[in-house]
């Protein structure tokens, strides 16, 4: 008869505790020890090995030797086993009749060398990341540059204001820009502005009494647009997804800047009057001569963010 699950355990000279597991032989699929426990489940337990068993009933496994000598025995270590339900075991319930409850095998001497051979194998490639980073430092620095490339804060010329007849309205410039990106040859693209003169009220709106300074990526400034300077040029991209946007006529707001894509509308001062447009038009650094050309430096931002992102 087999031991089971919770029998009592006694020694030729009393009680000293229950059945708490039993431990099985993986290769004779035998019961090799139980693992007696008494009081709390986190009380020291003690494996003892099956040949010290005199004898099992229903309800009580004895052992043959005194309570004292049951105190020698070792204590069981939880973490040199794993249970039956981690490793697959064939044919388990036809060799093992316990109650249900933790039957043990020992930790497969495999799984532990795989620890071994994982750490040893992380520790190679541990050193041979440091043996390469030398060699791949410059190679990445290489590949990432374009990444941290300043920007472009080049003048571009657009056009002359002469193209403006009224103040107030929304006038749309072309260009193109030479842009270069990462690896890829350099290319010509169509990009565009809205450039308006602003009536004092609007100019009020855009700057609130203070000049609008814009920095490089450094913080460096770059350029300062007068608040009392009456040009100002959007960038041709709706902030909320980067839509082109156009100068219409609304039936009951007047005249506005209109995307289509999600109809977002700004006012001439750039400001949200509807939809899903998270910032107002963005601004740009705008310089007209005294003969009325128009310079900007061309800047884009990250759609879709309160906060104005500058990323080209
Ligand atoms: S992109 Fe302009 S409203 Fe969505």
């Amino acid at each position: 008869m087999q031991p089971k699950l919770k029998s009592k355990v006694r020694c030729t000279d009393g009680e000293v505790g229950e059945v708490r597991r039993v431990i099985m032989d993986p290769l004779s699929h035998e019961i090799s020890h139980i693992v007696v426990g008494v009081g709390a489940a986190d009380s020291v337990e003690r494996q003892v090995p099956m040949g010290q068993v005199h004898g099992v009933t229903d309800e009580v496994v004895t052992l043959r030797g005194t309570s004292a000598e049951y105190a020698t025995l070792p204590v069981f270590n939880r973490d040199e086993y794993v249970t039956t339900h981690e490793v697959e075991i064939a044919h388990l319930e036809e060799r093992i009749h316990v109650t249900p409850g933790e039957v043990l095998v020992p930790f497969p001497e495999l799984e532990r060398s795989v620890k071994r051979r994982t750490f040893f194998m992380n520790f190679t490639h541990a050193i041979g990341f440091l043996i390469g980073l030398p060699i791949a430092f410059p190679v990445l620095r290489y590949l990432m540059k374009p990444m941290y490339a300043p920007f472009d804060n080049q003048w571009l010329k657009i056009g002359n204001s002469g193209k403006i007849k009224q103040d107030d309205v929304g006038v749309q410039f072309k260009y193109k820009r030479k842009i270069k990106e990462a690896y890829m040859p350099e290319q010509e693209i169509d990009k565009n502005v809205w450039v308006l003169k602003a009536t004092p009220k609007v100019l009020e709106t855009v700057y609130q009494g203070k000049d609008m300074e814009f920095h490089d990526a450094a913080g460096k400034l770059i350029w300062t647009n007068k608040k009392d300077v009456p040009y100002i040029a959007y960038s041709g991209k709706c902030p909320h997804l980067g839509c082109g946007f156009k100068w219409r006529t609304h039936k009951t707001l007047g005249q506005v800047f209109l995307c289509p894509c999600h109809l977002s509308i700004y006012d001439a001062a750039g400001k949200v009057l509807d939809g899903p447009a998270p910032r107002a038009l963005d601004p740009l650094p705008i310089k007209v001569t005294a003969t009325g050309d128009i310079t900007i430096i061309d800047m884009e931002f990250k759609a879709g963010t309160k906060a104005q992102v500058r990323i080209v």
